[in-house]
């Protein structure tokens, strides 16, 4: 690993997220955002019908919703075993990877690189400075690290972009190793994994004081518009988190639709047998669509792809007016413009960017 400097380009670069409002191609089709293509379950947007009223009880808009998020909390907390004084329902998990620096104020910031970079505004917002680690290797594989005084950690896991997920054992003992660094796990995309339970640091918690695990419901379910993420820490921890974040943060319409998320078995295995089968697919279809692009390795449902002929900006673009969205990579830190990131989909869906592939890296 080595620490890099990283040179700000201006914020709105910097910070560009896949997704953009605006209009959008009717046949348009978007890989540049990590959703699950399979939802959002019918089963929420039920929910979600529901809490808008119609029966004898006044529609849950008319209403305050619970500000704690109890039902929410306890639900999330038998899933996971723990407490629910140990979780922290957010407004997206965005809000808490904000509200994470504000709660535990760090002095210096350490970033696993390349990844999201709200980890870095997030850090830089609440007053730290921040270090940016990157691979040696050109896979992006990191290993464990002296955080040499740094008070946060920051991790994906699976990792945006890369897709790196990390053996647990290992990351459990580099947080161990480190009980005066909080390590800050970010585990949105990890639902997705049909073996995804057996990565969690969750059930470490216990013993891994200095850890904070962040997880997301808008990616799974797909969401993004209606926004929902929690924290799982200790119950101290906890708190302090929750006393950052604004009263009702999560409106009523996100814990319902969180509620009916939850038990809906069914989505889950549709969305593992999904990923079971096309994820691995996609990857070998992507090796062998074209001379001029080279899919990293990944173990979630998006890769990064190492281009050669042709930068990301001219893909990205002679992409997009064929209607297909790919997410230029080239802003996250220690990626440049070779990198493009393409979320799976759906197999009929991922065929059309493979058509699609070849001659928008003019080499047809
Ligand atoms: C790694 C990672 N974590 C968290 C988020 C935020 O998700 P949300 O705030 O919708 O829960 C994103 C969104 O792109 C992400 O890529």
């Amino acid at each position: 690993m080595q620490k890099i400097s990283c040179p700000r380009p201006p914020s709105d670069t910097l910070y560009r997220h896949g997704d953009r409002p605006g209009p959008r191609p009717a046949d348009g089709l978007d890989f540049s955002v990590n959703l699950n293509p399979l939802g959002p379950p019918e089963t929420v947007i039920e929910a979600l019908r529901r809490s808008l009223g119609g029966g004898p009880a006044p529609p849950a808009v008319a209403r305050y919703p619970d500000p704690a998020c109890r039902r929410l909390a306890e639900q999330l907390a038998a899933r996971h075993g723990v407490a629910a004084s140990q979780v922290v329902v957010g407004n997206g998990s965005s809000e808490l990877l904000h509200a994470l620096p504000r709660a535990f104020p760090a002095r210096r910031a350490a970033v696993v690189e390349p990844t999201y970079t709200e980890y870095l505004r997030a850090s830089l917002r609440a007053g730290a400075e921040v270090e940016h680690w990157l691979p040696d290797d050109d896979a992006f594989r990191p290993v464990p690290f002296d955080p040499a005084g740094a008070d946060l950690v920051w991790l994906g896991n699976p990792n945006n972009p890369t897709g790196w997920l990390w053996p647990r054992g290992r990351l459990a003992e580099w947080v161990g190793a480190f009980p005066r660094t909080l390590f800050a796990v970010d585990e949105a995309f990890l639902p997705f994994l049909p073996d995804g339970h057996a990565h969690s640091l969750v059930p470490l918690l216990n013993d891994l004081p200095n850890l904070v695990v962040v997880r997301s419901l808008t990616k799974l379910h797909t969401l993004p518009g209606l926004r929902l993420g929690y924290a799982v820490t200790g119950a101290d921890r906890a708190r302090r988190l929750r006393e950052q974040l604004p009263p009702w943060s999560v409106n009523a319409m996100a814990q319902a639709a969180g509620l009916a998320a939850l038990d809906d078995g069914d989505f889950l295995r549709a969305t593992h047998a999904w990923f079971r089968e096309t994820v691995p697919a996609f990857f070998d279809q992507l090796r062998a669509c074209s001379p001029r692009v080279r899919p990293l390795p990944s173990r979630a449902s998006f890769f990064l792809l190492r281009l050669q002929g042709v930068t990301a900006d001219e893909l990205a673009g002679r992409l997009s007016q064929r209607g297909v969205a790919v997410r230029d990579a080239s802003n996250f830190v220690g990626l440049d413009r070779r990198y493009v990131r393409v979320a799976v989909r759906r197999p009929e869906e991922n065929r059309r960017l493979l058509d699609e592939l070849p001659a928008a890296c003019g080499f047809a």
